[in-house]
């Protein structure tokens, strides 16, 4: 596996490889890598000649500066689990390869990001599509792959490409979870002993609210869900949202064949977790 650390470099050898008539997968993440991210890789080894990774730890799409520092940092395990995983480039920059000046540029997607992680979290949504954009430009990907546990993300993402028209095709992989319905997250290592145990009721909650689907009103299924996890001190709710699964705008109702998006936001402890649940 070549390990590339320069914007110039891996623009180079992207470049390369599609002279040589060869197509590009790119998996972008910030590392701590789990199954989630594997499988989006062994996809994009199947799917195209070369898969890509970058690992990039971007500080634009944080606002919380614990958040940042304490996001996992294990580049050693992670380049070990790649080769495993017919990764054959690892884009590991540092921040001043990805932002040699300070970042100016605001994106506004608009309503897709005054709901849920834009509403919590201001600025989120610039960063990762200023940082994704520059992927793209850098590593020329015929494929991107993302993962539907960050759905809004993945909604953003989607709008990003279309506006600006970059010629590659998203991919989107269903969540991975853990045996117990934990879905894998870099910050799940963050849980403690009991926190992981409790950490498990966030998808039972989403469980719970697809259930009540069937015969329960919106405002029902919302406080059912919050009185679920208040039965638990170390969880703190931030938000759960039913919410149209393409537009990702809460519903007040839910119409027959609308494909709704259960997502929710909570805290465990000090680590901040989200989770969502699409039923058609
Ligand atoms: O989903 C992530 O890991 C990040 O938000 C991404 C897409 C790699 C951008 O930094």
């Amino acid at each position: 596996m070549y390990i590339i650390s320069s914007a110039a470099d891996i623009k180079q050898k992207a470049e390369q490889i599609r002279r040589s008539g060869k197509t590009i997968g790119l998996v972008p993440t910030m590392g701590a890598l789990h199954e989630g991210h594997l499988h989006l890789l062994r996809t994009a080894a199947q799917e195209n000649d070369i898969a890509v990774c970058s690992i990039f730890v971007n500080p634009t799409q944080f606002n919380n500066a614990d958040d940042f520092d304490l996001y996992p940092r294990v580049i050693e395990v992670d380049a070990a689990l790649l080769t495993e995983n017919k990764c054959e480039v690892l884009f590991a920059p540092a921040v001043s390869e990805m932002y040699p000046e300070a970042l100016q540029l605001k994106f506004d997607f608009g309503p897709l990001e005054t709901v849920m992680e834009g509403r919590f979290r201001p600025g989120h949504f610039t960063g990762v599509a200023a940082v994704v954009s520059k992927l793209f430009h850098l590593v020329k990907p015929h494929k991107a792959y993302f993962g539907q546990k960050d759905l809004q993300q993945y909604a953003i993402i989607r709008r990003l490409v279309t506006d600006l028209s970059f010629d590659l095709e998203l991919v989107c992989h269903p969540i991975v979870r853990e045996p117990d319905g934990l879905a894998m997250s870099s910050r799940n290592r963050r849980l403690s002993g009991p926190e992981r145990q409790v950490a498990t009721h966030l998808y039972k909650a989403l469980q719970l609210a697809r259930d009540l689907m069937a015969n329960k009103p919106v405002p029902e299924i919302r406080t059912a869900v919050t009185d679920y996890l208040k039965q638990y001190e170390s969880i703190k709710l931030e938000y759960f949202e039913i919410a149209d699964a393409h537009t990702l705008q809460p519903l007040t109702s839910v119409a027959p064949k609308t494909t709704v998006a259960l997502c929710l936001a909570a805290f465990v402890g000090e680590v901040r977790l989200i989770d969502n649940l699409v039923v058609s």
